[in-house]
């Protein structure tokens, strides 16, 4: 402890005032060289500590959907959630906080004190590769669910990460390109969409994105002083997308923390900025006492209590996987073959790659490793009783490339247990040290690999599943040799081509080769891979596995269909894969990947029980929508996807997901799209009418209407909603609660989401035609009645214009169960 400083006689607790005054006091304790050191990461993950104050290193780690921890290693394995399209759907407040819970308490099992995330960027045009990951389309929507989720998190004692601050909604050309915003779509969407994650949970921390917003990049931009800073009163740290701090200036914005590190734009530049006069002490001053708050906040900070002492009880992090996946699945048709009456089947024909190998969670910064993952074929195997005969029969390939070997299918022979075995080697061929690991996609970044490594050599044995040809192969970026049965097939340079820092990580540069084995057969599997001399960030990721090739598309689907025809019922679960959706590039169209579409509609002319699962985390086109019997989108269900979707299909649970993003009918139907940038820029032309405001801005024109409105879902049972009733004339400034009563008419239990839209009729400023102001939801029994309180900000009313104002008079309150329902309406007077 510094002995200049004031005896502590007690600790104070994160966030009072004799705890601010402290803070301040430690961070003037330190050297300018300490001060500027803290600002940039100690390596990929983390801070640097200050032993001298009582500092140990604050460690981040993605996020959002689950908490990886500080490597990417399955024996370290992660509760796996929903992604956030799923979580959204809930519409369920409460549901998000159970779900920032489980991340906090996953948090503080990894020893991470800040999880990077929510991602609440909005849903602006269904080809954002991130899509997955963002929550809606709707920024009353996604403000809501993001503020549970951090409130959530940060009580377990852990700083949640609203990311990308701000307009970050594609990932073409991501590092560069500037979105050009006005100022009124900035206000009452993009930032609004944050808001309450800052002004009412009161996050720790906020991410600065990658790109420019009108000119200027994130990590430069006054945005994050207003209104962030000022209006919003953030106090915590704004951490940089990593590397997204792009220069020394950058300190003179309220970027706080450049991250990674230990190299960066600031230190010894920085120093020498501040020297010379371009940077003042103060700004730097300022951003050392904001992270030494966190650093107080979250426990790593002697001589204060942390902000969270009594955590609340732990919650089972697979059972509120399982639950958000339920309560996010969203029906959208169903002529009544749903539920499935169990009682009633002989057999099931389950159908689709991603019915075995589902998508439970999206590519990039979001992956974790799950102990296990449920696939819906394996869900609806352990919920059918057991004399229901299931089948299976692929139909369509939908995963394309490398995908890694199932744990069940490889044995590690050096030590004679399950997995792979990892030798890392000296320049001389000596062994440093190995490791026995479970998975085949293996990552390093930052983190694991032993110093003086100069190479990794990897073995194992691998039991075809099949008689046929399989094609094995190795992706990396780099040196690499590979061999199968001790025959070496590849000996090369595998060179990355994107220039994407995800890519390689997540998609790397392959070579694969054919090998013909009879099922049970097993093949030796050596590789060897030359760590590269140096690099800027240190990461590694090598990826073995098998590519599913298929010669004869049309025989695929004919089994499928003989499946579905000998079958009671067919259910077919279609989706995407790693390569059309994922972190570091967008989409080019919203079809489903491969032969899928003929494989539905070729099922549903052979069985007229069927039943379509889409699994996705973004929106895709149907157009077989209404020739099947039910369909559910199940989204990217987290790792307990498959006893959801069997639950539901099976009537355990009831459907109760409602749409946080509007679904197209076609690609040209769609009226805001663009994500690739021209001339650098991508012009948010559309103003404020984005979502399901530019759909009906562009029905109200004469022009195309969606397959399935935002906020559309339906149930099992069916629940009326009476007369709404709500406040004749309301003083401005004040909150309208709209009271709504509701009753379930029918025999089975359900949900239903009461959704209030705001639409001003005349009005002297340009409006969407209705704009979301509130919701709520109910859950009922049979004839269970309710009254739905559904609460509406006095912000709802208001437009931005300079700031933000209210145009006094009549607003038009629609009360309904979607966003293009038949409404009740009431008049309102803002006075
Ligand atoms: C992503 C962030 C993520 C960070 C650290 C970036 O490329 O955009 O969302 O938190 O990497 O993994």
């Amino acid at each position: 402890m510094n002995p200049a400083l004031s005896p502590v006689v007690t600790t104070p607790t994160a966030g009072s005032p004799d705890a601010e005054a402290r803070i301040r006091e430690l961070a003037q304790s330190l050297s300018l060289e300490q001060q500027v050191q803290l600002l940039t990461g100690a390596d990929v993950w983390s801070t640097h500590a200050i032993p001298e104050i009582g500092m140990s290193r604050i460690v981040m780690s993605d996020g959002p959907a689950g908490v990886r921890g500080e490597d990417f290693d399955e024996r370290h394995d992660s509760i796996s959630l929903p992604s956030s399209s799923a979580l959204s759907a809930t519409w369920s407040v409460e549901t998000a906080r159970r779900y920032g819970q489980v991340l906090g308490q996953e948090a503080r099992r990894k020893g991470v004190h800040a999880v990077l995330g929510p991602t609440i960027n909005l849903h602006r045009s269904p080809l954002g590769g991130r899509h997955f990951e963002c929550m809606s389309e709707d920024p009353r929507l996604t403000a809501t669910i993001a503020a549970g989720y951090v409130e959530g998190v940060q009580s377990m004692g852990v700083g949640a990460t609203p990311k990308h601050y701000i307009a970050n909604e594609a990932e073409t050309d991501r590092f560069t390109a500037d979105s050009v915003v006005d100022e009124r779509p900035l206000r009452e969407l993009y930032l609004a969409a944050f808001e309450d994650a800052i002004t009412e949970a009161r996050s720790w921390l906020v991410m600065s994105s990658y790109n420019s917003i009108n000119g200027t990049t994130a990590s430069e931009n006054k945005l994050l002083e207003t209104p962030l800073s000022t209006e919003w009163g953030f106090d915590g740290v704004v951490v940089s997308d990593w590397t997204g701090v792009r220069s020394v200036e950058a300190a003179n914005a309220h970027q706080d923390l450049e991250m990674p590190g230990p190299v960066g734009h600031w230190g010894p530049k920085l120093l020498a900025a501040i020297n010379e006069g371009k940077v003042s002490r103060e700004a730097i001053l300022e951003k050392v006492t904001r992270i030494l708050r966190l650093a107080a906040r979250v426990g790593s900070l002697e001589g204060f209590t942390p902000a969270v002492t009594a955590p609340p009880a732990e919650l089972n992090g697979a059972a509120v996987a399982r639950e958000v996946a339920t309560r996010g699945a969203v029906l959208v048709r169903n002529n009544g073959v749903l539920p499935l009456d169990a009682t009633q089947l002989k057999s099931v024909a389950v159908i689709g790659h991603n019915a075995d190998e589902a998508r439970t969670q999206g590519g990039g910064s979001a992956t974790v490793m799950p102990k296990h993952t449920v696939s819906p074929l394996e869900g609806l195997r352990k919920g059918l009783p057991d004399g229901v005969q299931v089948t299976y029969a692929r139909g369509a390939k939908v995963a394309e490339g490398l995908q890694a070997f199932p744990r069940t299918a490889i044995h590690n022979p050096v030590s004679n247990v399950p997995g792979i075995r990892v030798t890392f080697l000296d320049t001389d061929g000596a062994v440093i040290s190995g490791e026995d690991r479970l998975a085949t996609h293996l990552i390093w970044f930052g983190i694991g690999i032993p110093e003086g490594a100069a190479s990794i050599h990897m073995e194992t044995d691998w039991t075809a599943p099949t008689a046929g040809i399989h094609h094995l192969g190795i992706g990396t970026v780099g040196q690499i040799s590979f061999a199968l049965n001790g025959e070496e097939v590849f000996n090369s340079e595998l060179e990355d081509d994107t220039d994407v820092l995800g890519a390689a990580l997540f998609d790397p540069p392959k070579t694969v080769h054919a090998i013909e084995a009879v099922a049970g057969e097993v093949v030796r599997i050596e590789a060897e891979y030359q760590l590269p001399k140096q690099q800027v960030i240190p990461f590694t990721a090598i990826l073995l596995g098998e590519e599913t090739v298929v010669e004869d598309p049309q025989a695929e689907i004919d089994a499928a269909v003989e499946a579905a025809r000998a079958a009671d019922v067919a259910v077919v679960v279609v989706g995407t894969n790693a390569a059309i959706e994922s972190e570091g590039f967008d989409r080019k169209n919203l079809d489903l990947p491969g032969h899928q579409n003929e494989l539905v509609a070729a099922i549903a002319a052979a069985n007229p029980r069927t039943v379509v699962v889409v699994n996705s985390g973004s929106p895709v086109l149907m157009p077989w929508l209404d020739d099947v019997s039910a369909v559910l989108l199940g989204w990217f269900g987290g790792q307990e996807f498959g006893h959801a979707i069997a639950d539901i299909l099976l009537g355990n649970e009831e459907p109760g997901g409602r749409l946080p993003t509007t679904w197209p009918a076609a690609l040209e139907d769609v009226p805001v799209l663009n994500t690739t940038p021209v001339d650098g820029k991508v012009v948010y032309s559309e103003g404020i009418h984005v979502g399901y405001r530019a759909w009906l801005k562009q029905q109200a024109e004469g022009g195309a209407a969606p397959a399935l409105p935002f906020g559309f879902g339906l149930g099992y049972t069916t629940i009326e909603l009476g007369k709404a009733s709500a406040p004749q004339c309301v003083p401005a400034g004040k909150d309208v609660v709209v009271h709504v009563p509701v009753k379930n008419t029918g025999t089975r239990t359900g949900r239903e989401v009461v959704q209030a839209y705001l639409a001003r009729k005349d009005s002297s400023v340009e409006r969407p035609v209705r704009w979301l102001a509130g919701y709520a939801g109910t859950h009922l029994a049979p004839s269970g009645t309710d009254s739905v309180e559904v609460r509406i900000p006095a912000k709802a009313f208001g437009h931005y214009d300079g700031g933000w104002q209210l145009e006094p008079g009549t607003f038009t309150l629609l009360v309904g169960r979607h966003s293009a329902d038949t409404f009740q309406e009431l008049e309102i007077e803002i006075r």
